[in-house]
């Protein structure tokens, strides 16, 4: 099917949301693809059809699982015996959860952080929510690259701000020059202004992990230009390449530029994918400016706290795993592993045989995303409800609609998608031998359709 010329909404001052059925959906919530990937994982039975969308840990039975378990159990234990954990806590967080987060950094990164610079949120999500909301206005931008994670562009749009973004492409592994850079600075728009800019690293979808060189493009025009700095840091563990991580970066730099960049710093981190726990929702914000921090937890303030229950709990698992790294230490290299077979497979069996465009392999995250040069939400809703293979495996399109994690070239979003490697070491083969009889089938599909 031939990809249209059309691009995605950019949200911002020019271009006002029309709230309701305006607002633009996490595309892995979308209903059309939920449908589908339900409607086939019935058609199929569970044992056949393998998730590769919604980005998660999806591994059984790792040592980490026992641990979240006895926290669990530990926090009951707690909640029996404290009363006051029984009813309304600070908005803050409470302060031993935001200890083990600031001893887990000291014992697993080697990078000391003030408990009181942290906020807790209901994961990551709430967090980025909160900045938005309480920090940007109607008409402001964030710089970022393109792709960047998609959900964040719900409270961009609710508030009237919107994406500058860097284009990169799948080719060269989703990285950027100077003149990239320079050349997206040149098409700001003439209504709003820059106000933040936000660094993923690793990043979602694409997995690329950004150069020391690249993140001091986005911090030293932040410095220059006095906007707030948005370190996302969910994925530091899952770094298989050279490369620093966010925390690694902030490490490196001299303590002058780092009290610099502490002024305008809003650090996420969560959890969800670190502690291979996102059900429990628990996610912090470090955000050593008092100012912003107070911002940031006036918005927080009226939904109360985060429930205490899974605050207990995340504080039992952060102090466990800061105790013992080589936990997590086996959970990366569990990781690493699993990309390389992914990476291998659709290697081996598409990229050589040039029935997809080349790309390298993601050097970090959970996330093998891939260019297939023809329209993924086609590609998908045709896997799940009309391929006839005995297993299939879901994923997620690049853009579907006007929503995508593309915000400057649907076109382009259109011909990529991403697949998780969340699934069990065991099934990871399976799933992406699956996902690589699909694009071979659904090739001559299209090829025989004309
Ligand atoms: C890049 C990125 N940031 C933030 C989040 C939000 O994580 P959570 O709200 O589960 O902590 C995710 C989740 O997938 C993500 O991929």
């Amino acid at each position: 099917m031939a990809v249209s010329k059309t691009s995605t909404i950019v949200w911002g001052i020019e271009h006002l949301m029309k709230k309701g059925q305006d607002l633009p959906a996490n595309i892995m919530r979308n209903l059309q693809i939920i449908q589908a990937i339900a409607s086939a994982e019935k058609r199929l039975g569970k044992t056949n059809f393998y998730h590769s969308d919604i980005g998660q840990p999806l591994d059984h039975n790792l040592p980490i699982h026992k641990l979240i378990v006895q926290g669990s159990e530990f926090a009951v234990s707690v909640l029996k015996k404290s009363p006051e954990l029984r009813g309304y806590t600070s908005p803050v967080g409470l302060l031993v959860l935001r200890e083990s987060f600031a001893d887990f950094y000291k014992k697993y990164w080697r990078f000391e952080i003030d408990p009181e610079t942290l906020l807790i949120s209901n994961g990551a999500s709430e967090m980025w929510n909160a900045f938005v909301h309480s920090s940007l206005w109607p008409g402001d931008l964030v710089l970022t690259c393109d792709p960047h994670y998609n959900p964040f562009d719900v409270a961009l749009a609710e508030t009237g701000a919107g994406w500058l973004s860097i284009k990169t492409k799948s080719e060269n592994g989703y990285h950027f020059t100077k003149t990239d850079f320079e050349k997206t600075l040149l098409r700001k728009p003439k209504k709003g202004s820059l106000k933040a800019v936000y660094i993923n690293s690793p990043s979602n979808p694409t997995g690329v992990i950004y150069s020391k060189k690249e993140i001091d493009l986005f911090v030293d025009f932040a410095l220059k230009n006095q906007l707030f700095i948005v370190m996302d840091s969910v994925y530091a563990l899952y770094n298989y390449s050279n490369n620093p991580n966010l925390v690694d970066y902030l490490k490196s730099i001299p303590k002058t530029k780092l009290e610099k960049i502490n002024d305008r710093l809003i650090f996420l981190d969560s959890m969800s994918k670190l502690a291979h726990n996102p059900g429990v929702r628990i996610g912090m914000g470090m955000i050593p400016n008092p100012k912003t921090r107070k911002q940031m937890f006036s918005d927080l303030s009226i939904r109360g706290n985060v429930q205490n229950h899974g605050q207990m709990k995340s504080a039992f698992v952060l102090d466990k795993i800061g105790r013992n790294p080589t936990l997590l230490n086996d959970q990366k290299l569990l990781y690493r592993k699993k990309m390389a077979i992914a990476y291998q497979i659709v290697k081996k069996n598409l990229m050589d045989k040039r029935i997809i465009p080349s790309s390298p392999p993601p050097e970090g995250s959970l996330y093998l995303t891939i260019k297939t040069g023809f329209d993924n939400f086609d590609f998908l809703i045709w896997s799940m409800t009309k391929y006839q293979g005995k297993n299939a495996t879901s994923f997620v399109p690049l853009t579907v609609g006007k929503t995508s994690f593309r915000a400057v070239d649907a076109d382009e979003g259109r011909r990529e998608l991403r697949l998780c490697i969340g699934s069990d070491l065991k099934i990871i083969e399976a799933a992406i031998d699956s996902f690589v009889n699909q694009v071979i089938a659904y090739k001559k599909f299209i090829s025989e359709a004309g």
